[in-house]
């Protein structure tokens, strides 16, 4: 019975029937008092950007992302069980000191993963987490916290329910922590990970982010990303407001187009390792995220003076020396240097040199491509 139900659960994953309802768990077959776990779970950056959605964290167009390897939240959620199970009731900790400022968006995760896990208000939770990257940096904690989050929620179903496959486990991870916020559903599991439907990506889903499914030419084998902190402050607009701002954006159409065209050249260029043609799309993404900012309404800018500097002198050198180094941005001013390994010594050389200067109190972050969330302690 079982093997049937996996065998169905596949079957249907293959063509992508997956529903919201698939993920409600509403059966355990074990009681479980108190507990705790600890998971990490690292930062991801988009190569194919995600900007614009529909209703219930549903993706405008599908996205693709390399997993980061040092930037992570740690997470540890301690359960006890409690009498009143009338609401949520937690504690948050951030690097051991309480955080009251967090717990709204807590509140809200909870509140919108509750249908999915009726067992959360059975708990008292203590949250205690903490970034491997500095907190005010300008790099966005949302997507590695929300999915450290969403896997020790994941662990506590598990303990709940033991017979969840592997699949399902990390698959509800997923859904959950994009329910958190969007882009956090690539940082659950895989080097490179799709979120949203794409008819050349098997397995893609709008509910959950999958791992790209084919075999990545050695070129991007570690691949390279120096993060350079620009500007640490905190943006003026988030990027919640933003993705708001593709509703009735007079260029949102074409941009939906264009991004699902993207993932496709994307695609072929990770599998035959073309890595100009990977500098071309991921900055010409880079800049059409920006732009879209620059002609939403309100407009606005994140990218700083010292950000335009940068990639002026990324361009400078790559024409100069044929390294092919290239950018990426998220929502902010920071820049990601992506580059390949075998020209890490010269390019590193070339950060310090002459982009280093541009950072904010000269601050850097090596970073490379990952493999997604793990297990640091199970109790
Ligand atoms: C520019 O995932 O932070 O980094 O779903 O509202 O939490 P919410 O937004 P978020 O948006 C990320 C936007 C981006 C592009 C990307 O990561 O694909």
């Amino acid at each position: 019975m079982i093997s049937f139900l996996r065998n169905k659960y596949l079957c249907e994953n293959i063509f992508n029937m997956i529903s919201e309802t698939d993920f409600i768990t509403n059966h355990y077959s074990t009681e479980i008092n108190h507990g705790s776990s600890t998971w990490s779970a690292p930062s991801n950056i988009a190569l194919v950007k995600y900007w614009g959605k529909k209703e219930n964290q549903i993706p405008a167009n599908p996205s693709i992302s390399f997993t980061l390897k040092n930037c992570k939240t740690i997470t540890k959620l301690s359960y006890s069980k409690k009498e009143d199970t009338a609401n949520f009731s937690f504690d948050l900790l951030f690097e051991g000191k309480p955080k009251e400022d967090f717990k709204p968006k807590i509140q809200k995760f909870l509140d919108r993963i509750e249908t999915y896990c009726p067992y959360l208000k059975n708990y008292h939770f203590t949250i205690d987490t903490e970034n491997t990257f500095p907190h005010s940096s300008g790099i966005a904690s949302s997507a590695s916290g929300m999915a450290a989050l969403a896997m020790n929620i994941m662990g506590l179903e598990k303990e709940l329910c033991p017979s969840i496959t592997d699949e399902f486990f990390y698959q509800k991870a997923s859904f959950l922590a994009r329910l958190g916020s969007g882009s956090a559903c690539r940082s659950i599991n895989g080097s490179i990970v799709v979120w949203g439907t794409h008819n050349e990506i098997l397995g893609s889903s709008n509910l959950f982010g999958v791992e790209f499914p084919t075999l990545i030419h050695p070129n991007f084998n570690n691949y390279q990303d120096t993060i350079l902190l620009v500007d640490k402050g905190k943006k003026q607009v988030s990027s919640t407001v933003g993705h708001d701002l593709m509703h009735n954006h007079p260029f949102a159409e074409q941009r939906f187009l264009q991004a699902p065209q993207n993932l496709s050249r994307i695609k072929s260029i990770l599998e035959t390792g073309n890595i100009e043609g990977f500098i071309k799309i991921v900055e010409s993404e880079a800049l059409t995220l920006h732009a879209m900012m620059l002609t939403s309404m309100p407009y606005f800018i994140l990218m700083k003076p010292n950000t335009l500097e940068i990639l002026n002198k990324i361009w400078e050198f790559r024409n100069r020396t044929k390294i092919p180094v290239c950018f990426t941005l998220d929502a902010g001013a920071n820049v990601h240097v992506l580059y390949p390994e075998n020209v890490l010594v010269e390019t590193l050389q070339f950060i310090k040199d002459e982009l280093v200067g541009y950072c904010q109190n000269g601050q850097y972050i090596c970073d490379e491509i990952g493999f997604g969330s793990e297990l640091i302690i199970d109790n």
